[in-house]
């Protein structure tokens, strides 16, 4: 994968004058869980109709300072990305597709009527970051740093209308295990009363708005014992759609995984893609079509289907075992993560730590 494009804005960096020390660091890194903390320093771009991408920095972490006004505070004209950055055996560190984001962001700007960043700036972003704060990257197994790219209209207007002033951020967040259970397996909650998405809508965007839809559902899910919550499509109330912040695949006894398709209102997912082309390299038949509930209800209770899994940049892929709604339960909670699953997953992050060869030229040196 080419390292070499060069990006059309150039960088100024501002190092930060209160950097956590070594010591604060290290014992952020000995158990980061997921989200909770941010490196030393962030990526801001400016971006205006008049001039474009602008004024690219790298600067000390702190807050953002926005008018009341600002259209995203009032209409969620905001958009984002994940991505990770793992740290290699021999010290140096990569990140997994990142043109993938850099093209689903372009997606989501476009739904969101929001300029649209080259994938070239984009991944210079990521490192010129890394340029930086590369000792925040995590060493211990199964450990990285969480990438957050977004972009948010900030222009002080309240009229309705795209604006026309935006500007795109990159923060970092060291990162152990998306669920505080670590890899073992979840229960699901099935959602009827709620949907996330609609036809025509901003379903297969990464927008903020997407997750605000789910917070509510997800709040039931836990209160029901699950830890994320499944969407149902929202013309039929029928198929599957994805989980609440991932992707959803299930796997047949013959071996067949069976995944929903992109029906333009599930996300993008970049796990889901590469899931699909590595369960293809094993040879296993992988179908993307509709998949509706009462097909993993009554495969999970009659053993036709005999795992089920969620995949997603934070989950990575993560084993479910039970599926539960307001009048049914399928499922065990005790059994083991399933043994496709768990090979997927093995398979992956071997790509993604350095372990295996990089068959498919997913990965990429930030530094
Ligand atoms: C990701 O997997 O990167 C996500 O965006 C899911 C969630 C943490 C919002």
């Amino acid at each position: 994968m080419s390292n070499t494009v060069s990006s059309p804005v150039s960088f100024t960096t501002i190092r930060s004058t209160t950097a956590r020390t070594v010591a604060e660091r290290d014992s952020i890194l000995a158990d980061p869980g997921f989200g909770k903390y941010f490196t030393d320093h962030m990526v801001s771009i400016d971006w205006t109709k008049e001039k474009g991408w602008h004024d690219a920095e790298v600067r000390p972490y702190g807050p953002l300072q926005l008018d009341p006004a600002a259209s995203v505070l009032h209409y969620a004209q905001e958009i984002f990305e994940g991505l990770k950055v793992y740290r290699h055996a021999d010290g140096s560190v990569w990140t997994f597709r990142p043109q993938a984001n850099a093209e689903r962001m372009q997606r989501s700007a476009r739904r969101l009527a929001l300029p649209e960043l080259p994938t070239e700036i984009f991944i210079e972003s990521l490192k010129q970051l890394l340029a930086v704060d590369a000792p925040w990257v995590p060493s211990a197994p199964e450990t990285s740093l969480y990438l957050r790219p977004f972009m948010i209209a900030n222009e002080s207007f309240l009229g309705v209308r795209s604006a026309h002033r935006a500007a795109y951020y990159v923060i970092a967040s060291p990162a152990g295990s998306y669920f505080a259970g670590g890899v073992k397996p979840v229960s699901i909650w099935l959602s009827t009363d709620y949907a996330r998405a609609a036809k025509g809508g901003t379903g297969a965007a990464k927008c903020g708005g997407n997750y605000a839809a789910s917070l509510l559902p997800q709040q039931e899910a836990y209160e029901n014992g699950c830890a994320q919550v499944l969407f149902l499509d929202p013309l039929e109330g029928k198929y599957l759609e994805e989980l609440g912040g991932m992707n959803v695949f299930l796997v047949r006894k013959d071996g067949t995984l069976v995944t929903p398709e992109l029906s333009g209102s599930i996300l993008e997912g970049v796990t889901r893609a590469s899931i699909i082309q590595l369960a293809r390299d094993r040879g296993h038949e992988v179908q993307e079509r509709k998949v509706s509930v009462q097909e993993w209800r009554d495969g999970f209770a009659s053993g036709e289907i005999v795992e089920a899994f969620a995949c997603g940049t934070a989950a990575v892929v993560t084993p479910i075992s039970v599926l539960k709604g307001a009048d049914f339960t399928v499922g065990d909670e005790n059994a083991p993560a399933g043994k496709l699953t768990m090979a997927l997953r093995e398979e992956l992050t071997n790509i993604q730590y350095g372990r295996t060869a990089d068959r498919h030229g997913w990965m990429m040196r930030l530094a």
